[in-house]
């Protein structure tokens, strides 16, 4: 996956570009990088243009200046992606897809870069703002991670975010995943805890979308539960439900080949 940067805003941010054709954007999730699309890039980009940046502080993109009190917002991510569409000069709108926290910053480019949105791609995620227990699992989490380090981050969470069948099968998937999120910068991890934290409800934007949408959900995901992205699925217009079997979480890198085909129908129809 080669990488190119480009200045936005105040950071340089890492994405790749690949193919060509109507523009697919993908947004990775939370600790992790754009790495997570590997599989819907190499087969995607043979019909379209699928960029897939590294959100600030992740991967290879700079953090730049963070408030320590209030964290990078998702707006602010926003912000960046169509910083970077500006910048790679890709005029045309876009197919957004969002992972979790991707999908978080996706209600803030519909509401905020609506104009750059041809359709809408949300998967393992959810609208609602946090309860107050997970604000302060977050809030201590941001405020330790730098004595913890990153490698404490993924031993906690990567239990949580595959099937059962994954961790016994595909070991090796879940390795990747870890390593992926013990090498995050501690700063960055800290930063995007802080505006996940302070998030808004986004569920009165649902009946507003007006793109067409696809929610897409492992079966077993447990932090973003089917019930949940169905019922997020049903207050949206224009939008189609697919439950992927024998992924959890990470339902783009447990079943692949599966949530692809499922993409390549919807891009189909938009
Ligand atoms: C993610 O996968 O991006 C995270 O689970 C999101 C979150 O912590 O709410």
């Amino acid at each position: 996956m080669p990488s190119r940067t480009a200045t936005v805003n105040d950071i340089e941010l890492a994405y790749s570009t690949e193919g060509e054709g109507p523009a697919l954007l993908l947004v990775h999730g939370f600790p992790l990088d754009r790495t997570m699309w590997h599989h819907q890039i190499d087969t995607l980009s043979a019909r379209y243009q699928v960029i897939a940046p590294d959100l600030r502080g992740y991967g290879k993109s700079s953090l730049g200046k963070v408030d320590p009190e209030a964290g990078v917002s998702m707006r602010q991510y926003a912000d960046d992606l169509a910083g970077l569409l500006d910048a790679i000069g890709c005029r045309q709108p876009v197919v957004y897809c969002g992972f979790s926290m991707g999908g978080y910053i996706g209600w803030q480019f519909v509401q905020h870069h609506s104009a750059r949105l041809k359709a809408l791609i949300q998967c393992d995620t959810k609208a609602t703002a946090d309860n107050e227990e997970t604000r302060a699992v977050r809030n201590k989490m941001a405020a330790h991670v730098s004595e913890w380090g990153a490698r404490r981050v993924a031993e906690e969470m990567v239990p949580k975010l595959f099937a059962d069948t994954t961790r016994a099968e595909h070991g090796t998937i879940v390795e990747r995943m870890k390593r992926v999120i013990s090498s995050t910068d501690p700063s960055a991890i800290a930063a995007a805890q802080l505006g996940m934290a302070a998030r808004p409800d986004m569920t009165a934007l649902l009946s507003e979308i007006k793109v067409p949408t696809l929610a897409l959900c492992g079966k077993e995901d447990q932090l973003t539960t089917p019930d949940v992205m169905r019922a997020m699925a049903e207050a949206i217009p224009d939008a189609e439900y697919i439950e992927i079997a024998g992924a959890a979480h990470m339902a783009p890198v447990e079943k692949p080949q599966e949530v692809t085909a499922a993409m390549q129908q919807f891009l189909k129809r938009v």
